[in-house]
């Protein structure tokens, strides 16, 4: 039996396995708030005598003991989950040590290397419980809309995004990559499927320290042959609404542990509003950014852009001088790309990049060359534009940064159960 289940229980007597979460005494009343994966119950014992062999027991309990606790479910208005049981008997398995987490505020530094223990802690359980519906969430939205998952490599012999932000590794006498984005090969996959995605880890030597960025992340990728620009947006706005839309109404009980304010995200509703990436720099200039046009948005300035609206907001046409070297130029003026961003609202940032892909073969190949890569690595990758090349376009979206957004999270480093940060790979 679980604790999520109880409700459905009231008046037998269950068995629950788990761990003390939490311990209380007053009189002749002791409580175990037991936790077990599920969520928490709270379980009562009574005693006319407070030296009973079963009050012995209990003060042999400390927190995080592991416990099997065997007694009669109740209803119990005030108590958390609208249940209570009352203990007939329960097993120790084992005497926890000491708990380091206590139930008071630690700071980050003493909590990050006790992750393998902190993300029992109530709040953590419920961002990572949000984290695995949303993933489903991702998953059921590109199966609904016919897309096909393809899953890309991560040890990859090439760059995708930069090769300043690339993790380097042997492969016995070659060199390799760890993946910065499956896209290269999404795109091969969807000449091949039509509408495909891939969905896992990809890494990033990334020197920044921000409350946005983690070495390793989780990127959504999906693309689609003949797709253009308009109609990946199209797919990037109804994408996001539904997974923000399903995770707020399956996972509600998590929101509510994380006190987060449902009012803000229930009005995300597509369509997103667009602006250009030229227009989005006049916002800039008249709010005192010191970003000189022609640059890469700050983390400031994404905050300051999406302030403006209230729900996400598309930035589009980027400079093609500050993008990747595979996006289609803008045919109205090639010095700027088919691109676009989505910045989700409440100062969270970034939350997808995407764009339509060269499909021309010569202007790949110039473009490959102007951005200092040779032909010869990225041969395979040019023959998409030699057998059947059609227009096509994709996005990536950064799960912890979604995470982040939905669940209000200061710092993208609880969105991930073991976050590799700047300085932390422990543990
Ligand atoms: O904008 P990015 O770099 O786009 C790509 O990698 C494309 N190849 C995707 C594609 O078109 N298939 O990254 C996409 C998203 C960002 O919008 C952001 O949400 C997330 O990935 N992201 C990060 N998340 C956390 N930490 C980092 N260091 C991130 N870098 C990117
Ligand atoms: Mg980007």
């Amino acid at each position: 039996m679980y604790v999520n289940n109880l409700k459905g229980f009231i008046g037998e007597t269950v068995e629950i396995r788990g761990w003390v979460y939490n311990l209380r005494s007053s009189g002749k009343v002791r409580f175990i708030l037991l936790r077990d994966g599920t969520g928490i119950v709270q379980t009562v014992m009574f005693s006319p005598t407070k030296d009973s062999l079963q009050f012995k027991k209990f003060d042999e309990l400390s927190l995080e003991s592991s416990v099997i606790l065997w007694g009669k479910v109740k209803e119990e208005k005030r108590a958390p989950g609208g249940v209570e049981i009352d203990i007939e008997d329960f097993e120790i398995v084992q005497v926890s040590e000491e708990y380091p987490i206590q139930k008071k505020e630690h700071s980050i530094g003493f909590l990050m290397p006790l992750r393998h223990l902190w993300i029992r802690s109530r709040k953590q359980f419920a961002t990572l419980k949000l984290r695995d519906i949303l993933i489903w969430k991702i998953r059921e939205f590109f199966k609904k809309e016919g897309f096909t998952l393809v899953d890309t490599p991560i040890l990859t012999p090439s760059s995708c995004e930069g090769t300043t932000t690339l993790f380097e590794t042997e492969y016995f006498d070659q060199k390799a990559y760890l993946s910065q984005s499956g896209q290269l090969y999404n795109e091969a996959n969807a000449m091949a499927f039509g509408k495909v995605y891939c969905f896992g880890p990809t890494f990033r030597a990334e020197k920044s320290k921000t409350r946005r960025h983690l070495i390793e992340f989780w990127m959504v990728e999906p693309e689609a042959a003949y797709y253009d620009f308009e109609d990946m947006m199209k797919v990037a706005e109804n994408f996001v609404e539904y997974i923000i839309q399903e995770t707020i109404k399956e996972g509600r009980e998590y929101l509510e542990i994380l006190e987060r304010d449902l009012s803000k995200l229930e009005n995300i509703k597509a369509p997103f509003p667009r602006i250009k990436y030229t227009d989005a720099f006049k916002i800039l200039k008249e709010e005192g950014s010191q970003t000189p046009e022609g640059e890469d948005f700050g983390g400031t300035d994404e905050t300051i852009i999406s302030s403006k609206f209230d729900e996400p907001v598309f930035v589009t046409h980027f400079p093609a001088k500050i993008k990747a070297f595979y996006m289609q130029p803008d045919p109205e003026n090639p010095e700027y790309t088919l691109s676009f961003d989505l910045l989700a609202p409440e100062g969270y940032g970034e939350v997808i990049g995407g764009s339509e892909r060269i499909h021309d073969y010569k202007l790949l190949v110039k473009k490959l060359k102007e951005h200092g890569y040779s032909e010869e690595d990225y041969k395979w990758y040019l023959d998409l534009r030699k057998y059947g090349s059609v227009p096509h376009s994709g996005f990536g979206l950064g799960l912890e940064r979604t995470l982040s957004w939905i669940t209000g999270i200061h710092h993208i480093r609880e969105a991930i159960p073991y976050p590799r940060t700047l300085y932390n790979l422990y543990p």
